[in-house]
């Protein structure tokens, strides 16, 4: 499917192309165009092999120097079970090293918002990556963590990374977890996101030096974060909303007329095919758009 001149409709509305320089372009444009900034992600979850590994390294760190070239924020979104966490979680921790140190060095003396955005996966791994987000924190590297608004524990990784002063990008969730470990219903999810939102933009957090990142399409999550912040003293710009390329363009396009600072998620490589599906199975109304490349295929 991947390879089908068919799916191409699909490609190009959430995946910027297969290669870090289509990717950067992508990033160039949509900057000079609509003044949304990104934040690169090369395609590729849940890797187990080292090569696929290496693989996935390289193009981080590839991906990151297009960037600084480009004279753009150095973003970077990582999975950590891409650079290796399921083989070795020391190996995981080198290669996360590596990605910041390339962005910290890559971007030194220039004033934009560079970092290693790190993904949170499935529960089992939230602590090795709030673990992994501090120790590249205490080395005052560039580094950004997202936590999941279904998660129980969520509030208290929360405050203590408030304290922290550290940035943080809010999303809902999109791995399965059982109530045991997780809010269900859509209803609790939405309120348990306003009340970390209200937690991000308080007034301790602006003086904790926090930087809160709500990535959500969720408009009335976007009206109810501009109200909190308007509210406790934050300016647009001191905090950022983010969300997928391909996504509800018309809302960010509107955020960033709007003055707010918006961020898009910006994926590119050769396996992009998962990630458009996710995409369209998110919005009954995309289903065409998949109908049409598989009747074509
Ligand atoms: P929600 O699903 O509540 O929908 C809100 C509105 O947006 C609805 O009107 C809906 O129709 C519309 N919409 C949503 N998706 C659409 C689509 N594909 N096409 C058209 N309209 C659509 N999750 C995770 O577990 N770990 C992570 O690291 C990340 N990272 C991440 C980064 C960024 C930048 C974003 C925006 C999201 C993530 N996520 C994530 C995914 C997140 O957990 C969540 O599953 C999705 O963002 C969907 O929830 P929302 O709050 O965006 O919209």
């Amino acid at each position: 499917m991947q390879g089908s001149r068919a799916t191409s409709a699909i490609a190009t509305r959430y995946v910027a192309g297969e290669t870090a320089e289509q990717g950067v372009g992508r990033a160039s444009e949509l900057l000079r165009d609509k003044g949304l900034r990104s934040s690169l992600f090369y395609l590729g979850e849940y890797v187990d092999k080292p090569g696929l590994v290496e693989q996935n390294l390289a193009a981080k760190i590839e991906v990151a120097g297009l960037l600084e070239r480009a004279g753009l924020d150095v973003h970077v979104s990582v999975d950590p079970t891409q650079i290796g966490f399921m083989l070795d979680p020391g190996w995981a921790r080198r290669n996360a090293f590596a990605i910041a140190e390339v962005i910290a060095g890559a971007t030194a003396g220039r004033a934009a918002v560079h970092a290693l955005m790190l993904d949170m996966e499935d529960s089992s791994v939230v602590d090795a990556t709030i673990g992994l987000h501090d120790a590249l924190d205490d080395a005052r590297l560039p580094v950004a963590v997202t936590l999941q608004a279904y998660l129980h524990r969520t509030e208290a990784d929360l405050r203590l990374l408030i304290k922290r002063g550290s940035r943080v990008r809010l999303v809902k969730g999109a791995f399965a977890a059982g109530a045991d470990v997780a809010f269900v219903g859509l209803s609790e999810i939405k309120t348990n996101s306003r009340r970390l939102i209200d937690l991000m933009l308080s007034r301790e957090a602006r003086d904790a030096g926090f930087y809160p990142i709500v990535a959500t399409h969720d408009e009335r999550l976007h009206a109810h974060a501009i109200e909190r912040a308007q509210k406790c003293g934050w300016q647009p710009g001191e905090y950022e909303f983010e969300m997928l390329l391909g996504v509800r363009g018309d809302l960010a396009a509107r955020l960033a007329a709007g003055g707010q600072r918006i961020r898009l998620y910006v994926p590119f490589g050769r396996d992009w095919w998962p990630h458009a599906v996710r995409r369209i199975g998110e919005n009954p109304a995309n289903a065409w758009l998949l109908a049409r490349s598989l009747a074509d295929f």
